[in-house]
């Protein structure tokens, strides 16, 4: 079977819905952030100050090529991921790749919270978030199925996505 890649912006809903899945699915979730948090027993926020943004791609690149052996998981990516051709190449070998979109503002509640997300550790956030989601839409779109996640919840999301698959009993 192949693999459910998810991708989207920082706070799209990817973790979330990924254990929903991972639940109905019985399938493993692969967090590819985590796995690289493992890897170099470092925080994103650490690798971003001491190694800087582009350390961290090369990293993010080298642990999707890793993952990506896997069959039957599920792998949830980070919001960059997909700025990258290469990765999109690898992801899509041997995946469906599933892009989850939010609007500024959810995205906003969904990660106001958190400072574990570097490059939202800025003064005007919901400015940055804008930038970006303007730079990276046309790389989002790139995946095979576009799934909206404003007010739903990660349970509805998780069977949109089984459901736009045709997996949905
Ligand atoms: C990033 C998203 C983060 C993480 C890193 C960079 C991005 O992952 O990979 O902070 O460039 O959008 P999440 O989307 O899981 O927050």
């Amino acid at each position: 079977m192949k693999n459910i890649v998810l991708t989207g912006f920082m706070g799209a809903g990817k973790t979330e819905a990924g254990r929903e899945l991972s639940r109905i699915l019985g399938w493993k979730i692969i967090d590819v952030d985590d796995e690289i948090v493992k890897a170099q027993n470092m925080t994103i926020n650490e690798i971003f100050s001491k190694l800087g943004e582009p350390a961290f791609r090369e990293m993010e690149t080298e642990m999707i090529r890793k993952v990506s052996q896997n069959r039957s998981v599920i792998i949830s990516t980070g919001g960059g991921a997909v700025l990258r051709q290469e990765n999109m190449e690898i992801l899509r070998e041997h995946g469906v790749i599933i892009c989850l979109r939010a609007g500024p503002e959810t995205i906003l509640r969904r990660t106001k919270d958190n400072n574990e997300r570097p490059l939202l550790q800025v003064e005007d956030p919901i400015k940055r978030i804008k930038e970006l989601l303007e730079f990276r839409k046309p790389f989002y779109e790139k995946a095979d199925i576009m799934i909206d996640t404003d007010e739903k919840t990660p349970f509805h999301i998780a069977e949109e996505i089984l459901e736009r698959m045709g997996w949905k009993r």
